[in-house]
Parts: structure tokens; C-alpha cells; sequence
């Protein structure tokens, strides 16, 4: 049995330095080689506060699945705060896709699509997940994993020919620093603009996202429905159009899991 040499894992934090702690646009970054999840990190800290992991040993990706974190990646946490009653509150999840994807196109990723609600694809390939976390009432964790010269799929068998890197998209790739700073400066915009009450604005950038309507089948906690993805509505509803024209809209806590049926 003949064995890959792999090149030396890329640390920007060296392993066993303490965390750098600097400021940046507008938010507290601790920058770590190694934690568990920054997500779980990002939870005992406050609003503006951001968690950056060279590598998670048990990074944690939606549905309680395993995200792999290999180092290359860009790991990200950012604690934001919640305004629990306002109108806007339901649609955090979709806009710190909206910032993601803002942030890859200033970087120069021409061919972006979300899959409701917040994955980022390249064509159907996955370049990004987000996993929302709400460990306090006012506060929300956005986690963000980013595959960028990482290697997922040399990892887990099951991720082959599903995976998009920043590193083949774009020559040369931004540093992890730079991507987090753009990241981090576009979340900041995004949520004061939520926060703000401009949720419409938002959700209708959001709506130019999602690509062409696709047939899709919604998990609403056990009972499922098929028809087409139609973008969200003014108040960050699902719209599910039918075959007859009409349509149908859902909370996102109604809809467990949205699955595209490719042919
Ligand atoms: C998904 O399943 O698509 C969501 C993946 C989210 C992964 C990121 S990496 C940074 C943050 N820390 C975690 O443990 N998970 C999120």
C-alpha cells in the first residue's frame, strides 16, 4: 500500500500560542490553532464578539452532523445580538448567508447561489454551511464554515464530488484574515440593517440568491411536501408554489429540512 505524502498542516495560530485577540471592523476577534467548535467558544461570550479556529476537532454542522474542520478552512463564529420581538428576528438565519455571499463576490466568486436556508453553493456543490445557534435569548452564535484550501473531501467518503473550495475558484484565494475581516465587516452592515427594520431591503437581495425556481420537497417535522422553491416573502416566509399556480408559505422553524429533487 503505497501513502500520499500530504503537506504540513497550515497554522496561522501557532499551536499552543493563547488566542490573539484583536479588533476587527467593529468586532472582537479571537483567533485560536485549535478548539472543539468555535460556535461553543462564541457561546459565553457577548454581542460583537468573533471566534476564528485554524481547525475544530468537533466542529458541528446542521442536524447534528459532523463538520469537518481540517486546517485550510475558515471556521468562523460571530455572536450577534437579537432584537427577540422585532419582525426581523426570524430572518437572521437567511442574512448571514446574504454576508457570506457578499463577501465571496467582493472576493471575486462569479457563480453563487443559497440553498434555503443558508447553504452556499456552486452549482450544486457546497462551498459553505452556516448553523445558527441561540445559546442566549438576545444573542445568536452564526457559525460560518467556509471550505476554502482545506480538504474535505480526502477526509469523508461520503462528501466526493460535493464539496466547492475557495482555492479553485478563485487564484490567488484571500487569506483566511482577509475573508474574515470581509465576512465580519458585510454581517456587521447586514444585521445593523436588520436591526434597523429594514428587513424588505434585505430579504429582496436575498430573493436574487436563490437561483432558478427548483422542485423541492419540505420536511415539516414528519409530514412532507413537494412543489417549487419560490424565494421567501417580505415577512422571510418559504414560498412553496404548486402545480395549480397557487402557493404556500411556512414559518423557517415549520420546515425542518429542504431537500432539491434532481432528476
Ligand atoms: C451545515 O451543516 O451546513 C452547517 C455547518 C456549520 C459549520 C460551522 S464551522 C464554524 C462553526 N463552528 C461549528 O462547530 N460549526 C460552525
Amino acid at each position: 500500500m503505497s501513502t500520499v505524502a500530504r503537506p504540513a498542516l497550515q497554522f496561522d495560530v501557532s499551536p499552543g500560542d493563547p488566542p490573539r485577540l484583536t479588533l476587527v471592523e467593529g468586532w472582537w476577534l479571537r483567533e485560536f490553532a485549535e478548539v472543539d467548535s468555535t460556535n461553543l467558544v462564541a457561546a459565553g461570550l457577548s454581542a460583537w464578539d468573533a471566534v476564528r479556529a485554524d481547525a475544530q476537532s468537533a466542529g458541528r454542522g446542521r442536524f447534528q452532523r459532523e463538520w469537518i474542520s481540517d486546517a485550510g478552512g475558515l471556521w468562523l463564529s460571530a455572536v450577534v445580538p437579537v432584537k427577540s420581538d422585532s419582525p426581523g428576528a426570524s430572518a437572521l438565519p437567511l442574512v448571514v448567508g446574504l454576508a457570506v455571499c457578499d463577501a465571496l463576490r467582493a472576493a471575486g466568486v462569479a457563480e453563487l447561489r443559497l440553498r434555503w436556508p443558508n447553504d452556499v453553493l456552486v452549482g450544486d456543490r457546497k462551498l459553505a454551511g452556516l448553523l445558527i445557534d441561540r445559546f442566549k435569548p438576545e444573542l445568536a452564535v452564526a457559525g460560518i464554515g467556509l471550505n476554502v484550501s482545506n480538504e474535505p473531501e480526502a477526509r469523508h467518503d461520503h462528501l466526493k464530488n460535493q464539496t466547492a473550495r475557495l482555492a479553485d475558484l478563485v487564484s490567488p484565494a484571500p487569506s483566511l484574515r482577509d475573508l474574515t475581516a470581509s465576512i465580519l465587516r458585510q454581517l456587521r452592515l447586514e444585521v445593523d440593517g436588520l436591526n434597523a427594520g429594514n428587513v424588505s431591503g434585505l430579504l429582496s437581495r436575498l430573493n436574487q440568491l436563490w437561483g432558478r425556481p427548483r422542485p423541492v420537497e419540505l420536511d415539516l417535522d414528519g409530514e412532507f411536501r413537494t412543489g417549487t422553491f419560490n424565494g421567501v416573502d417580505d415577512g422571510g416566509r418559504l414560498i412553496l408554489s404548486g402545480p395549480a399556480g397557487g402557493a404556500d408559505f411556512f414559518e423557517p422553524w415549520q420546515v425542518r429540512h429542504l431537500r432539491e429533487i434532481t432528476n
